[in-house]
């Protein structure tokens, strides 16, 4: 175990902070306690220092997506530091918030609206606010993962593993009121058999359909065209999160590459740069019904979220960011195919690019724990998931790809000698989100 400022902290957070992290993907059982060093002193590019003095080169989830550019970007910053010096709060409302629903509806020519917060989970809760203010009706058909709020987590009240296939599985609903039993009723991606069913469950108390434009795998055109036709048929808002996708693939909503019309996208992540700030953008015949609701928070108005993402957006159009995050994951991802062949590992790699992951067939938990320790002796913070940043550069990859193939080599070795759990000086790597003590 470490004995180190780390460790120390961290048996402190597990005292005083119950579920020890704020978000529990960043918990150190995600990856290996006992060697993944959980906090940070410094961020720079793809450079992480941890409490120890320690610097490594991020190759796993670049700030669960967040720092689409990476960490510390100067142009990000130094708008942000602009508008802290200028007031980043006051009795009067930030300008940058009009320029910021100006610039995502110029992007986004289909919307006409905006609305702000500054977190994902909680934008996607004023947008189903807002498509049930609408309709007056109750019931959400949805699929892929939206956050931790109730109207989501309702789902697995009526079926505990309601949401298993929907990227995370296990999700707890305590502390869910049981009234909105089946109030949340979930499809299967690409499925249009299980969404006509989840229609149909829904009936007449339909308010919005609400998905991921994709996760793993990008969306047929027939399923589109139905998911359209149900839209329009019932009269209802087609929400699309894009708080994983957005600012990837495209200058803005990845449904604008694979041919989804919303009625409502909701941004956060990459939107900001790690800095906090979501938007919810929308059709004027739904977006203007949150007039009639009450949505209003304090710190939605302050400063540095809207100037953070002016100049993320700036920064990501001009540079042509999408291009160059695609190929740094493409480049892994041909890394790690050539990786699998090598030692015969028969990897499962999948994700979109630039998110990226891969998954042995068997002992997987026990098998990237293995590689996440060694990994992190070589100077690198990774495990099965990249994200790419526009930070991370060629020969970066280069390097990342040299320190996977000694440990991949070690650990095919481990696994011929049936000894990979002996070499683990930490614990295995969790998949799911258990009480941490
Ligand atoms: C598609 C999607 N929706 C919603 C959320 C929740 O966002 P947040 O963690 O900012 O609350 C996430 C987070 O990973 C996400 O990927």
């Amino acid at each position: 175990m470490l004995k180190n400022n780390s460790a120390a902290v961290q048996e402190k957070a597990v005292r005083l902070i119950p579920g020890m992290t704020q978000l529990l993907s960043k918990r150190p059982d995600r990856f290996g306690r006992g060697v993944w060093p959980t906090y940070y002193k410094e961020a720079k590019g793809i450079l992480i220092t941890d409490l120890d003095g320690k610097t490594y080169l991020d190759f796993s989830i670049g700030g669960i997506g967040a720092t689409v550019l990476g960490y510390a970007d100067e142009d990000v910053n130094r708008a942000v530091i602009d508008v802290i010096q200028k007031g980043s709060a006051s009795t009067l409302n930030a300008p940058e918030e009009v320029k910021l629903a100006e610039k995502l509806i110029e992007l986004h020519p289909w919307a006409e609206m905006a609305r702000f917060a500054r977190s994902g989970g909680e934008a996607m809760s004023i947008a189903v606010r807002i498509a049930r203010a609408a309709s007056g009706k109750d019931k959400i058909i949805f699929c892929g993962y939206h956050g931790w709020t109730d109207w989501y987590l309702a789902a697995n009240l009526g079926k505990k593993e309601a949401l298993d296939e929907h990227w995370i599985a296990g999700l707890n609903p305590n502390g869910v009121p049981k009234g909105l039993t089946g109030t949340a009723v979930p499809f299967r991606y690409n499925d249009i058999e299980d969404f006509l069913l989840a229609v149909s469950q829904a009936g007449d108390d339909l308010a919005a359909i609400v998905m991921e434009p994709l996760r793993n795998f990008e969306p047929t055109q027939e399923f589109i065209a139905v998911i359209h036709d149900t839209a329009k048929r019932k009269n209802v808002p087609l929400i699309i999160d894009e708080i994983s996708a957005g600012f990837r693939i495209c200058n803005g909503g990845a449904h604008l590459k694979l041919g989804f019309q919303p009625d409502m996208a909701v941004f956060s992540k990459a939107l900001g740069n790690g800095f906090p700030i979501s938007a919810i953008i929308g059709r004027e015949w739904i977006m203007k019904s949150a007039q009639d609701a009450f949505i209003t928070s304090t710190n939605w108005t302050e400063r540095t979220g809207p100037a953070a993402a002016l100049a993320m957006i700036d920064k990501f159009v001009s540079n042509n960011v999408s291009a160059h995050l695609l190929h740094i994951a493409d480049m892994v991802w041909k890394g790690w195919e050539e990786l699998s062949k090598k030692y015969a590992f028969g990897l499962h790699i999948g994700g979109f690019k630039p998110l990226i992951h891969f998954a042995f067939p068997e002992n997987h938990l026990l098998y990237t724990t293995f590689f996440t320790q060694e990994m992190l002796k070589m100077g690198f913070l990774a495990g099965s998931g990249f994200y790419a940043m526009y930070a991370h550069t060629e020969k970066d990859v280069e390097k990342y790809l040299c320190a996977c193939d000694a440990v991949f080599g070690r650990l095919s070795e481990h696994i011929k000698n049936n000894n990979v759990e002996k070499q683990l000086k930490c614990q295995t790597a969790q998949a799911g989100f258990g009480r941490i003590n």
